[in-house]
């Protein structure tokens, strides 16, 4: 018996999902333009949830396991999932979007990370580009044929050469009808290890990568996760379907 069903997608399930990925990548621009110091991540929330209605989409994480918001707010050493709160964000912040749409049917999800205000700082914007590299990596091994073993050491070891660590608590997912499906996507693992990729297939590659230490803590406010050594995070993410030509970006 199989452990788990990975759904295959047809040609126009995923025409829909790009569809609602487009939708996606437009509202999540719209957000990262208005981060600014001075905005609180509430002010951001309420703006999400004003662009996904105005584009007649639903929040995916709106009620997803009770999370209270449309948005996912995460700060410095939040790594994911914290909610938007009265938290003013300032200049040289670390800021984690993560947001979801459905749209016919079909969930899409993707996240970026900003540096608030923009200021010089070798170290985070290092983190940034790394994680942003870090996700393209994962995205580029998306091939039928190729296992989900070879997306997390392809994504692990460009994060660790670079001096950084990859969270493994927190993985990617298959994504479709439900947010979150099968099959888990880690962000490290052995090469040729793990189910072999199919086309058909939509997964979420979300690499969470961090300056220290990759063990996580419950953030305060009930969903959120932290660093345990208070280091900082960055991550980025993209939903990608499987097809026969190689990976299609759908979140652009
Ligand atoms: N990209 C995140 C995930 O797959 C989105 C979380 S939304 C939440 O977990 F509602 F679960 F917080
Ligand atoms: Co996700």
């Amino acid at each position: 018996m199989q452990k788990f069903m990975i759904h295959i997608k047809t040609e126009q399930e995923i025409e829909k999902m790009k569809e609602g990925g487009k939708i996606l990548a437009e509202i999540l621009k719209k957000l990262s333009d208005a981060v600014k110091p001075g905005i609180t991540t509430s002010e951001l929330d309420k703006l999400a949830r004003e662009l996904i209605s105005s584009c007649g989409a639903e929040p995916s994480c709106l009620g997803y396991n009770g999370y209270p918001a449309a948005l996912c707010t995460s700060v410095n050493d939040e790594i994911a999932h914290a909610i938007p709160s009265d938290r003013i964000l300032k200049e040289g912040d670390l800021l984690k979007l993560d947001i979801g749409v459905l749209h016919k049917g079909f969930h899409t999800d993707s996240a970026t990370t900003i540096l608030v205000g923009g200021k010089e700082d070798k170290e985070k914007i290092k983190l940034l580009n790394v994680t942003k590299e870090a996700l393209n990596i994962g995205i580029s091994k998306s091939k039928a044929g190729n296992t989900l073993g070879d997306i997390g050491s392809a994504i692990q070891k460009y994060v660790e050469d670079n001096g950084f660590n990859v969270v493994r608590n927190l993985v990617g997912h298959g994504i479709g009808r439900k947010f979150h499906e099968p099959p888990q996507v880690s962000n490290y693992g052995k090469a040729g290890e793990g189910e072999e990729l199919k086309a058909g297939w939509v997964i979420a590659i979300e690499p969470m990568v961090v300056t220290g230490d990759w063990r996580i803590k419950d953030g305060k406010d009930g969903f959120g996760f932290i660093t345990k050594d208070g280091g900082l995070s960055a991550h980025f993410e993209h939903t990608v379907a499987i097809i026969d030509n190689g990976p299609v970006v759908l979140t652009k």
